[in-house]
């Protein structure tokens, strides 16, 4: 077989399968993917609100930007991309590998059930105050148990369904797909490893201690960025660019290249979240250097991704999902050269403790993260509701133009407020004393907040397009598909 039909999930053409995929499964995720990025952008945007008008903390326990902020980031990451992976990494090995899903439906509705509702229990917990304060890592032990129940279940289903393929070659997406789900597993059991207290107060304290705590906390964190923001995402990239652009990925070559050195290089930089502290100088540096080694294969992902729109670039004009997804790859690319740079130690003097760090998180998170997903439900609704197209293309349109104009706002704001803030905390008077007070660094902060409020509701108003548009599409009166879509790579995209 030639490396271009290897390379393409729509080059071989080949029989149906007589198993049924679980398509029900996959869309019951569509809907969990719309339900928590609304809750995950709401939240934001009200955290945001609060950052600018402190009044809104409301004099509650419960509402206070503290307890308030894990939920935002636990809904954005966990459970609005974290259904996103799974929902396509579920359609995507189906189609791919041309079998059913390993352990059927009984499986895949125990993966389903299972982590919505370790997510509800993750959200109510830190609005309780119920937290193990390590960032994204936040549930406390019986919760962590029961999610690596269910990922490792997650993974049987993967794997299981990879070696039952009737497909010759494992295709790309999958591989970043599969790096993601081990990586996790390993991440999450070692980064939680820990001692319980009190079975009442759910409290326990973490295995490591000191500089090790802090070490094995940034592993976890930068890996999280590496395998869950990123390789998990770059599946969904290899499989919705080429299908909805109707060509193969531009480099087979390129692809193995990228994946086998981002997944090397990703697990050492951890420690560049640790410059400066009582981490060892050496292993500092060493964060460092695997940084900005990872720029190359950030980038060999990113040109594979838009050059595999060569000869077909007029599409961008009249597909949603396409642009989307591209512009995706955009900001993976921008944001992916900002982080090594943000990794040398004297950058990351100015920009470590700012918003700097916080305009780097969202221009991955908004442009390359909840963008590509969106490319990817765009796809999806019309392929698993079984209708031509979307309901309105130009509701799409609207959809792209406010959230990329949110997205600008939102981390130019933060570019600018981060910088002059780091510049404010170490500009020094005549006589060696500082110039500014702390008070003085948030009030110049202030104008900044509101911009990124205002980006924020534009983000958030978008997804409510989409939304609106996805239930039209889902429920217009157009014929049922051949339903539940028995079917291989080829024809999957035929019956799209
Ligand atoms: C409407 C869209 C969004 C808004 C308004 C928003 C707003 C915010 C705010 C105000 C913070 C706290 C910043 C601080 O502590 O100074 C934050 C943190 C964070 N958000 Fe978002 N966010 C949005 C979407 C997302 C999405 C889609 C993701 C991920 C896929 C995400 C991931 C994060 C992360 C990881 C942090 C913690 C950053 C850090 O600790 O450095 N956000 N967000
Ligand atoms: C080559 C790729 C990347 C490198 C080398 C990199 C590097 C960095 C650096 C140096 C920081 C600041 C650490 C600090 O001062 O504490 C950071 C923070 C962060 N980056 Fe990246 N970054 C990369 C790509 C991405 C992407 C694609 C995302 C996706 C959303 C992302 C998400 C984050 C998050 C969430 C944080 C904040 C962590 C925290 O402090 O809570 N990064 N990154």
């Amino acid at each position: 077989m030639s490396l271009a039909a290897v390379a393409s999930p729509i080059a071989v053409v080949r029989p149906r399968t007589d198993e049924a995929l679980l398509d029900n499964v996959t869309r019951a995720f569509v809907i969990a993917i719309c339900f928590w990025g609304v809750v995950a952008f709401v939240a934001g945007v009200y955290i945001a609100l609060q950052l600018a008008f402190p009044a809104l903390n409301l004099g509650l326990e419960w509402t206070t930007f503290g307890r308030l902020r894990p939920v935002h980031t636990s809904a954005a990451i966990f459970a609005f991309g974290g259904n996103a992976m799974l929902g396509t990494s579920f359609h995507v090995v189906q189609r791919t590998c041309r079998a059913r899903l390993f352990g059927g439906a009984p499986v895949a509705w125990f993966i389903f059930w299972g982590y919505q509702f370790f997510i509800v229990m993750a959200a109510l917990s830190y609005v309780l105050g119920v937290t193990q304060s390590k960032e994204y890592a936040e549930p406390e032990w019986y919760l962590d148990l029961f999610l690596a129940v269910i990922w490792v279940t997650y993974l049987v289903a993967f794997m299981g369904s990879l070696i039952k393929r009737r497909e010759p070659h494992i295709y790309v997406a999958n591989w970043f797909y599969l790096a993601f789900i081990i990586t996790v597993a390993m991440l999450h059991i070692v980064n939680n490893l820990s001692v319980p207290v009190s079975l009442a107060g759910a409290k326990s304290y973490t295995l490591f201690a000191g500089v090790q705590d802090a070490m094995t906390q940034w592993w976890y964190g930068h890996n999280a960025v590496g395998f869950f923001l990123t390789a998990g995402f770059l599946g969904m990239m290899y499989y919705f660019i080429p299908k909805a652009a109707g060509r193969p990925v531009y480099s087979y070559r390129l692809s193995i290249i990228h994946f086998w050195s981002l997944i090397f290089l990703y697990i050492w930089a951890g420690p560049h979240h640790l410059h400066y502290t009582a981490l060892p100088d050496w292993a500092q540096t060493l964060g460092m250097v695997f940084s900005i080694m990872l720029w190359m294969p950030s980038w060999g992902g990113m040109i594979n991704g838009v050059m595999t729109l060569s000869g077909a670039w007029d599409k961008l004009r009249t597909d949603p999902s396409l642009r989307f997804s591209v512009t995706a790859v955009g900001f993976y690319g921008m944001s992916t050269f900002e982080g090594p740079m943000m990794s040398v130690k004297q950058v990351n003097a100015l920009s470590h403790y700012t918003d700097w760090t916080i305009g780097h998180v969202h221009s991955g998170a908004l442009g390359w993260n909840a963008l590509v997903t969106f490319g990817a439900v765009y796809f999806l609704v019309p392929v698993l509701w079984g209708k031509k197209a979307l309901w309105s293309t130009r509701l799409a349109s609207w959809h792209f133009w406010i959230a990329t104009i949110g997205i600008v706002l939102y981390i130019t704001a933060m570019w600018v407020s981060g910088i002059m803030q780091g510049l404010m905390w170490r500009a020094y008077d005549a006589l060696g004393f500082l110039q500014y007070s702390f008070v003085e660094t948030v009030e110049a902060m202030r104008p900044f907040y509101i911009i990124r409020a205002l980006g924020g509701l534009c983000f958030l108003s978008g997804a409510l397009l989409m939304v609106y548009n996805l239930w039209r599409t889902a429920t217009s009166a157009e014929p049922e598909p051949q339903s539940a879509v028995p079917s291989g790579p080829a024809v999957a995209h035929a019956a799209q």
